[in-house]
């Protein structure tokens, strides 16, 4: 106990050796949209209660994106991102988990860890999704949020590919995803928008959480609620014209998945606006004093 509180304590003591944050605002604002008004930061809404982790996405020394995580329902939120145009950058092998969700801060644990499958074990993974909880040969594939194709370099691209970037999602819902909005909406930022390292898109992508579950082994016991299905992947982003003047755009859609016994939901897409959105996503994460609000 005593070391547990001393560990605590140097977590108090030493904040920035931690990745998965108090507050974006802090750590990695540069994911985020400014205030017209007031230049202030403002990350999309943060759900209330503990369950809800900021992690600052680092890989390789450096801060890649931002995701609120669930450690319950064991999915992402929602992750923030810059677009800077297309790149084709080709994709890396090993799926990486975040070992500070599990384990107590250490100076070696700051960046999110590769994961060979022999090392599968090596965490307890009480807090968050492992590799193979999704099933190898199944229907549910590991569903980006960020994806590698809007990645800016291949250390970014690489960093896309972990599994608090990641919900379950029929396979295809996931092709349909790929091809009629993450493909649409690269193809529409880049014909109307200012798109480079100066002048990025910033994009958030994310789920509302379902009523299905995939079950997950731990501790040699099932968990039914291991790891949920979205009901709905969604995602804005927000740019600016060669006229200075912002251009933004939302695309929520209902993904397919199996309502026992044996009714299929459909695959659903609409394109909207950011304000549309923000109306939607407040009613499905039923908030009931506030708006969810993407930028
Ligand atoms: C979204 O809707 C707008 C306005 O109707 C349209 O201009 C745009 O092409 C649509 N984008 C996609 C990706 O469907
Ligand atoms: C980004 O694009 C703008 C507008 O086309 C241009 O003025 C600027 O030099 C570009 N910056 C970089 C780093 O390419
Ligand atoms: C709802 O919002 C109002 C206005 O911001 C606030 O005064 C009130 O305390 C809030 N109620 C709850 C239950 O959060």
């Amino acid at each position: 106990m005593k070391l547990l509180a001393l560990l605590l304590l140097l977590g108090v003591v030493y904040p920035s050796l931690n990745e998965v944050v108090q507050s974006f605002k802090a750590k990695c604002p540069e994911f985020f949209v400014k205030n017209q008004h007031n230049h202030e930061v403002t990350p999309p809404t943060l759900l209330k209660g503990n369950q809800f982790k900021c992690i600052c996405q680092r890989w390789k020394g450096k801060y890649r994106y931002a995701t609120l995580y669930d450690i319950k329902r064991r999915i992402p939120i929602y992750s923030a991102y810059k677009f800077e145009g297309k790149k084709d950058i080709p994709r890396d092998g090993y799926w990486k988990t975040e070992p500070q969700l599990d384990e107590c801060l250490k100076p070696e644990n700051r960046e999110m860890r590769e994961m060979r499958p022999a090392q599968e074990e090596t965490l307890p993974f009480k807090n968050q999704a492992r590799n193979n909880d999704y099933p190898r040969a199944g229907a549910y594939t590991r569903g980006h949020l960020f994806p590698n194709s809007y990645a800016a370099d291949a250390d970014q691209a690489e960093s896309t590919f972990t599994l608090t970037n990641a919900a379950p999602q029929m396979q295809d819902s996931n092709e349909a995803w790929a091809r009629e909005v993450e493909e649409l909406m690269r193809v529409e930022i880049e014909k109307n928008c200012m798109v480079n390292e100066t002048f990025p898109a910033y994009i958030v992508t994310g789920v509302v959480p379902g009523d299905v579950w995939v079950a997950i082994e731990r501790e040699r016991r099932t968990i039914t609620q291991g790891v949920n299905i979205p009901s709905h992947y969604w995602s804005a982003y927000l740019c600016i014209n060669s006229a200075s003047s912002r251009l933004s755009r939302a695309f929520l859609a209902q993904q397919i998945y199996e309502i026992k016994p044996n009714r299929k939901t459909k695959f659903k897409k609409s394109n909207m606006t950011v304000a549309d959105l923000e109306s939607k996503l407040t009613g499905l994460f039923k908030l009931l004093n506030q708006t969810f609000r993407v930028f």
